[in-house]
């Protein structure tokens, strides 16, 4: 098990459209994703995609932590999860915006519209399928790692550049805003 180093936005392989994996079974596949658990729990992040670590493959690992769902039945935590050679098409039109961050944009935040609902599937690395369709975080985490498989960065996806900004003081300025102390 190793900390893998994450490339931050800049850096060209964050741009490249991914490989797909030939063999998810690979011992060499299972290494890099207990690797990427390792990374993303270290960090701490909810997602990491093999691009983000230097691996230009198709895959990427995820997890829905405890406080980030909605009520909806199909938005429940999730374990530690790695979707191999995903596919991914959303359900429905409803599109919401909603925070994120991603680890190769440290410190920062945006709003970003994604799909309320979509359906995706890859494999695990015993080459068991995974996914379903989910909504909510799942699914805005889903998306947003699937992205860095194409070479596509949150930033690209935003329409308000106001809703874009550094953690401390994006959160300094809802503190004042609801009329706490900072
Ligand atoms: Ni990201």
């Amino acid at each position: 098990m190793a900390i893998l180093k994450i490339a931050r936005m800049g850096h060209p392989i964050l741009l490249q459209r991914a490989a797909p994996v030939a063999d998810p079974t690979a011992p060499e596949i299972r290494r890099l994703v207990q690797d990427m658990f390792e990374t993303m729990e270290d960090a701490p992040g909810a997602g990491l995609a093999a691009p983000q670590v230097h691996a230009p493959l198709r895959l990427f690992v995820f997890r829905v932590g405890e406080g980030r769902t909605s009520d909806d039945p199909d938005d429940r935590p999730v374990g530690n999860t790695v979707v191999i050679n995903p596919e991914i098409e959303p359900v429905g039109d409803d599109v919401r915006l909603r925070w994120e961050g991603c680890l190769s944009l440290p410190g920062l935040r945006a709003v970003v519209g994604r799909h309320w609902r979509i359906r995706y599937r890859g494999v695990d690395t015993d080459g068991a399928p995974v996914g379903g369709e989910v909504c909510g975080f799942h699914a805005g985490v889903v998306q947003h790692e699937y992205d860095h498989l194409d070479g596509i960065l949150y930033p690209m996806r935003m329409t308000d550049f106001r809703l874009f900004g550094f953690n401390e003081e994006l959160s300094r300025a809802e503190a004042l805003a609801a009329g706490e102390r900072p």
